[in-house]
C-alpha cells in the first residue's frame, strides 16, 4: 500500500529536505516562544486575584507607546482620566504605569508613603548625569546631599546674589538690541550662567570656560539615543561627561590642596563632614556628579519658564502693561537712589510674582514625574505591583477646574488667594521637591524687571510667536514645548 504524503511531509523525506525543514521551523519556533513570553509577561502584570488600577495596557511590550506619542500627550492623559478616573494603569516606553492625578493620591506617592516610591530615571541618563547625584538615591545619602544642596539655596543664601545675577542681565539685554533672538536658546544661557556661579562662587577659577565648554557638549547628546558607538551623538555626549569629570576633579584637588573651598555649591559640598563618621568627607566623584547634576536641574526648566512668561506677556497686553508699572514703580526708586536691585526690591514684586506662578501652573514644564514601586503596595484600594512605574501627573492637577476654574486661561490673579493645599506643585513636592524654587523666581524676577523696563513690547509680525521690545524677541517653541522639556527631565 502506498501511503500519500502531504507535500511538506513528502519534501522531508530526503535528509537534505530534512535540514531544510528544520531550517524553516526554527524561526517559527523562536517566533511562537516570543509570542509566548510576551502573553506570559502580559499575565504576570494582572494578577488574576489583585485588583489592578483600571485603564488599558495597549498591546504587548508596545503597550500604549505609540498612542502617547501619536496623540498630543495633553490628551492622552486627559482622555484616560475622564475614561478612568483619578488613577488608572497605561503601558508606556516598556514600562507598566500606574498615572496618578488626584492631589491626595499624588500627596501619598510623593510625601506621605515616599518610602515606597523610589525615584526612577533610565540608566543612559544616570550615567549621563552622574551615578552619585542626588535625584537618583533614597535614605541617608540622600538626605545628607538634600541638606547641603538646600541649604545652598535657601533664601538667606541666595540674597547675596542679586546683584551678580543682575549683573548677568545686564551682560545680556544689550547683545538683545537690533537683532531677532531665539528666546529659549538665550533664556538658557542665561540660566546657565547663573547656574555656574552657583555651584561654583562668583569668583570662578580659570578652568570654568573649559567646564562651560564640556558641559554643553554634554547636553547636546542627552536627549539622543542611548547608543554608545565611535560618532554617536551619545557616545560624544559621553566623552565630554568623562572630560568633564577629570576637569571637576582637578578643581575639586585644586581647592582642597589650597583649603580655600571657596564659594558656591561646590564650597559648601567641599566643607562638608559627616558628623557621625568625623572626617568622612563627600568623594571627588560625589561631589562632581552634584554639581553636574544641580547645573542640569537649574538651566533648561528655568530657561522654560522663563520662555513661558514672555509668551504669555506677549499674549496679554493689559497683563504686560501692568507688569511694566509693577516695575518702573521700583526702577523709579532705584535710579533716585542711584543703587541696583536686592533682594527686598524682589519681595515687593506681587504682580510679576502671581504671573510667575500663574505661569509655572499653566505651562507645567514637568508634566510629571517617575516613580517606582519599592515592593507590593495596596493603594487607594488598587493594587500596584513591585517594580511598576508610579506617575504623579502635576499637569493633570494643575489643570483640573476644580481647583484652577477655567484653567486653560492665564489669570494671574487667581494666585490673590492661595491654592488648596497639595493642588499646585510646579516644584514637586515630599523629599524630592525642588531645592532651587527660590533662585529660580529671584532670577525670573530679576530678568523681567530689567527687560520690562528696558524694552517695550510691539505687536506681532507673523504668525510665530514674536516679542518686539526695540528688537525681536522670537519665540520659537510651540504647544509641544511642554512635552520636549519632560522629556528632557525623565526619559
Ligand atoms: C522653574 C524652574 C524649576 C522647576 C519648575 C523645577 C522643578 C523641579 C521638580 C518638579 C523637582 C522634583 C522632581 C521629582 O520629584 O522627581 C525638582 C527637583 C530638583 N530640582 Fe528643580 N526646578 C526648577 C529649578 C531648579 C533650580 C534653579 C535648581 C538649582 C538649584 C534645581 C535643582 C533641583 C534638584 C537638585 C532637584 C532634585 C531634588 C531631590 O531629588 O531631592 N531646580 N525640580
Amino acid at each position: 500500500m502506498q501511503l500519500s504524503l502531504s507535500p511538506p511531509l513528502a519534501f522531508a523525506t530526503s535528509r537534505y529536505s530534512q535540514v531544510q525543514v528544520v531550517f524553516l521551523m526554527v524561526p517559527g519556533v523562536l517566533f511562537c516562544c516570543f509570542l509566548l513570553l510576551l502573553v506570559y509577561l502580559q499575565w504576570q502584570y494582572h494578577p488574576k486575584d489583585k485588583r489592578l488600577p483600571p485603564g488599558s495596557m495597549g498591546w504587548p511590550y508596545i503597550g500604549e507607546t505609540l498612542k502617547l506619542y501619536a496623540e498630543n500627550p495633553n490628551s492622552f492623559f486627559f482622555n484616560r482620566q475622564k475614561r478612568f478616573g483619578d488613577i488608572f494603569k497605561t503601558h508606556i516606553l516598556g514600562c507598566p504605569c500606574v498615572m496618578i492625578s488626584s492631589p491626595e493620591a499624588a500627596r501619598i506617592v510623593l510625601v506621605t508613603r515616599a518610602h515606597l516610591f523610589k525615584p526612577t530615571y533610565p540608566t543612559s541618563k544616570e550615567k549621563m548625569i552622574g551615578p552619585e547625584a542626588l535625584f537618583f538615591h533614597q535614605g541617608a545619602y540622600h538626605s545628607r546631599l538634600k541638606k547641603l544642596v538646600q541649604a545652598s539655596f535657601l533664601p538667606s543664601a541666595i540674597r547675596g546674589s542679586v546683584s551678580e545675577i543682575e549683573q548677568i542681565v545686564l551682560r545680556f539685554l544689550p547683545s538683545w538690541k537690533n537683532t531677532t533672538i531665539n528666546t529659549l536658546q538665550e533664556m538658557k544661557r542665561y540660566a546657565f550662567d547663573v547656574a555656574v556661579i552657583s555651584a561654583f562662587g562668583e569668583k570662578q577659577d580659570l578652568e570654568m570656560e573649559g567646564i562651560k565648554h564640556l558641559y554643553q557638549r554634554l547636553e547636546k547628546g542627552y536627549n539622543s539615543m542611548p547608543l554608545d558607538l565611535p560618532g554617536t551623538p551619545f557616545h560624544k555626549a559621553m566623552k565630554a561627561r568623562k572630560q568633564l569629570n577629570e576637569t571637576l576633579k582637578k578643581l575639586i584637588q585644586k581647592r582642597r590642596q589650597s583649603r580655600r573651598q571657596g564659594g558656591g555649591l561646590l564650597g559648601v559640598l567641599l566643607g562638608d563632614k559627616d558628623d557621625e563618621k568625623l572626617n568622612n568627607q563627600l568623594s571627588d566623584s560625589q561631589i562632581a556628579d552634584n554639581i553636574i547634576g544641580v547645573i542640569f536641574a537649574a538651566h533648561d526648566t528655568t530657561a522654560s519658564v522663563l520662555t513661558w512668561i514672555l509668551k504669555y506677556l506677549h499674549d496679554n497686553e493689559d497683563l504686560l502693561e501692568a507688569v511694566t508699572r509693577e516695575q518702573e514703580g521700583i526702577r523709579s526708586k532705584l535710579v533716585e537712589a542711584n543703587r541696583g536691585l536686592t533682594w527686598d526690591d524682589t519681595r515687593r514684586m506681587p504682580l510679576t510674582s502671581r504671573v510667575i506662578q500663574e505661569t509655572l501652573r499653566t505651562a507645567s514644564i514637568l508634566s510629571f514625574t517617575f516613580r517606582e514601586a519599592v515592593q507590593d503596595v495596596e493603594f487607594e484600594g488598587f493594587f500596584i505591583p513591585k517594580g511598576w512605574k508610579v506617575l504623579p501627573l502635576f499637569r493633570s492637577i494643575h489643570h483640573c477646574a476644580d481647583f484652577f476654574p477655567r484653567p486653560e486661561k492665564f489669570d494671574p490673579s487667581r494666585f490673590e488667594v492661595p491654592p488648596k493645599p497639595n493642588t499646585f506643585m510646579p516644584f514637586g513636592n515630599g523629599l524630592h521637591s525642588c531645592p532651587g524654587s527660590e533662585l529660580a523666581k529671584l532670577e525670573m524676577l530679576i530678568l523681567l524687571h530689567h527687560l520690562t523696563t528696558t524694552y517695550r513690547s510691539l505687536p506681532p509680525l507673523s504668525l510665530s510667536y514674536t516679542l518686539i521690545y526695540h528688537t525681536r524677541v522670537k519665540i520659537t517653541h510651540d504647544d509641544k514645548l511642554n512635552y520636549i522639556n519632560q522629556r528632557i527631565w525623565v526619559i
